[in-house]
């Protein structure tokens, strides 16, 4: 069996639960990374995918449903798998599952699991931990012996379908301080191309989706975030992004 990994993850939590459960899925694995653009890709009915996404406002970030929709399914198996960072998914799962049947996809599956919160890191800080792979890898037993069985009845998600939480935009935009030497590497690597090539110190951000893998990803770390502005968001976000939240499989 090839199993297509194909997955967003700008800061590489999604890519965290994504590998634990490709790992345990068992097959040859062909690794899609849609941060990137991708060519028109047409797959066959024995093709198994675990397609990954994280959520952003409750919603599939549009830029990974432009990139989903250049994949031809014909009948491939999906397993969705939505990350999230310790608040809700609210209609992630279902905007992918009907982003995945429009593609012609077989939705077989889906996970809805933690990882740390890429903008606000100490909330499920150090997540997918030791007892989430345990737990991933649970499930990914559980998805196998469905795949196994052939049988695919509807994927019932609670969320909305056709008309989804409102888009808005985030009002965090990292933007380069003095110790950017220019190197290029966050212009190289923005899913959205929001960072000018020749001059990494300017940001579009009418165009940038706050996904923090500049951030991320910048060695100097010369990407900021107003502190302040963080740190008033965080207290005021604290009560719905605070516990331990839960992962959950949907057979
Ligand atoms: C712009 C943005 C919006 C987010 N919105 C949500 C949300 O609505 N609910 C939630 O639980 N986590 C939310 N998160 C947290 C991410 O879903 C979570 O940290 C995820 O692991 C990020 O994926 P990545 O590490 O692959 O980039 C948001 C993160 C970002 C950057
Ligand atoms: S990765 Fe960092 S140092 Fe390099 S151009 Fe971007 S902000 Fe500047
Ligand atoms: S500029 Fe915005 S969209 Fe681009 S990598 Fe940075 S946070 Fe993400």
């Amino acid at each position: 069996m090839m199993l297509y990994n194909i997955y967003f993850s700008p800061t590489g939590g999604t890519k965290r639960v994504a590998d634990i459960l490709a790992g345990n899925l068992g097959g040859e694995v062909c690794e899609v990374d849609i941060c990137c653009d991708i060519e028109k890709m047409i797959l066959q009915a024995e093709d198994v995918c675990l397609v990954s996404v994280p959520s952003f406002a409750g919603r599939v970030p549009q830029i990974a449903v432009e990139r989903l929709k250049k994949i031809s399914g014909n009948g491939a198996k999906a397993i969705l798998n939505c990350v999230y960072g310790n608040r809700e998914w609210d209609d992630t799962l279902t905007e992918l599952q009907d982003t995945l049947d429009l593609c012609g996809f077989v939705c077989v599956a889906a996970v809805a699991a933690i990882a740390e919160h890429s903008i606000f890191r100490q909330f499920a800080a150090g997540r997918p931990d030791k007892d989430d792979a345990q737990e991933l890898a649970e499930f990914a037993r559980k998805i196998t012996e469905k795949l196994e069985c052939g049988v695919f009845g509807d994927l019932n998600l609670a969320g909305s379908h056709g008309t989804y939480k409102e888009l808005v935009d985030i009002p965090f935009k990292p933007e380069a301080n003095d110790a950017c030497d220019k190197c290029g590497i966050c212009a190289a690597g923005c899913p959205v191309g929001a960072i000018d090539k020749t001059d990494p110190r300017k940001t579009d951000k009418d165009r940038c989706i706050s996904c923090m893998r500049c951030q991320d990803i910048c060695p100097k770390h010369a990407r900021d975030l107003d502190s302040a502005f963080m740190q008033a968001a965080a207290e005021k976000m604290a009560p719905k992004l605070g516990g331990h939240k839960k992962n959950y499989l949907f057979l």
